[in-house]
């Protein structure tokens, strides 16, 4: 008999917890066992999830104590804060979706497509990126190799799911005429400039993950990066302008082979035909769905990449159950 680990949901009723339960259920086959739970809001609520119905658990202090093998955290930092180091103190192996441990040293943090490797460096937390970066270092990584990125400048255009449920609530009642409880500003028929909290240096906390997460995750410690991050009225899935400058001659055709033939890359881009990639296309996707390929002519080795991908799925859920097999991989498919 085939052992199954023994998971833990944390966040199960979340977007980004019920979206690790859809990815799950679409894996053939996946060696493990799960628990889900929530906060005392949703205890005793129950979800279907692979043809059984479960009862969400409340998260307590003494739920680790059951020996779970692995847990992916969906419950937002003060959450994982708490009770990741209960769970690792049981041995417990975390994959957290929260930027709490993101920039920790000892911690590894992990897009599978770019440093897969990284992930057996953990000493018990494997940190997932923020959403917007996940997507951006999948097109980055096989062009940085190839060609040395010199600068990056990222816009972003991102979705109210990234939010979560407060997210998605705000931009339904606006367009009710009822006030916003989550952003500053009513989001439906808006475009906001602030993204989590402004930082003395004038820029937002997510424009700092952004920079400071692509510098771990490439390691590039030094790369000169920018970046302005808005939230718009797009349901799901976020848009990202980025603009490269690289330190070798590049050819543009040879960029869209090496784009297209890069693992968890869907290249769209055929201007005749006016593809190019679509918050309502990437929804549901798994993959990084990159176009607008083009030069920057203002500089001499620059491009311009138009790059949208599922935050819930790829920026989120996916990048997290990715981690969670490649672990689980190592360890073997082992019987009891
Ligand atoms: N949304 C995205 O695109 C995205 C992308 C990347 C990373 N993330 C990160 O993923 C995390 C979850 O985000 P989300 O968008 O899924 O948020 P969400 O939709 O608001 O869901 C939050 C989840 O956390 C649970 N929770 C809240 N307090 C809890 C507590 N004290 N104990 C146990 N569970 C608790 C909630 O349970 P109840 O049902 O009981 O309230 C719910 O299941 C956050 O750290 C977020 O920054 C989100």
């Amino acid at each position: 008999m085939p052992k199954k680990y023994k998971v833990a949901i944390v966040g199960a009723t979340g977007l980004v917890g019920r979206t690790v339960l859809k990815v799950l259920e679409e894996k053939d086959y996946f060696p493990a066992s799960y628990t889900l739970f929530s906060s005392s809001k949703s205890a005793n609520s129950k979800i279907e999830f692979q043809g059984t119905t479960y009862i969400i658990q409340e998260l307590k202090e003494t739920s680790f104590t059951n020996g779970f093998d692995y847990a992916i955290f969906c419950a937002g930092g003060e959450v994982s804060k708490k009770f990741i180091p209960i769970a690792v103190k049981y041995g417990c192996i975390v994959v957290d979706n929260s930027s709490v441990y993101r920039m920790d040293p000892t911690v590894p943090l992990v897009v599978p497509e770019v440093n897969p490797e990284a992930i057996f460096k953990h000493n018990g937390i494997i940190a997932n990126p923020n959403c917007s970066t996940i997507q951006a270092v999948v097109p980055l990584k096989p062009l940085d190799d190839k060609y040395h990125i010199k600068r990056i400048v990222y816009s972003t255009y991102q979705a109210v799911s990234g939010a979560g449920r407060a997210g998605i609530q705000d931009l339904e009642n606006g367009a009710n005429g009822f006030e916003p409880q989550k952003f500053p500003y009513p989001i439906f028929n808006n475009c906001i400039p602030h993204i989590d909290v402004f930082l003395d240096d004038g820029y937002t906390k997510e424009e700092h993950k952004m920079i400071n997460e692509t510098r771990k995750i490439l390691d590039k410690p030094d790369l000169p990066i920018t970046a302005t991050a808005v939230r718009v009225p797009v349901l799901n899935c976020h848009s990202e302008s980025i603009n490269i400058e690289f330190e070798d001659n590049i050819d543009l055709y040879d960029i869209k082979i090496l784009l297209q033939n890069s693992p968890g890359i869907l290249v769209i881009d055929d201007i005749e035909k006016n593809y190019y990639p679509l918050a309502t296309k990437a929804n549901g996707n798994n993959d990084v769905f990159v176009g607008r390929i083009r030069r920057d002519f203002s500089v001499k080795n620059g491009i311009n990449l138009w790059v949208v991908a599922d935050n819930l799925r790829k920026g989120a859920a996916t990048n997290a159950v990715q981690i969670l097999e490649k672990l689980i991989e190592f360890k073997g498919y082992c019987s009891d």
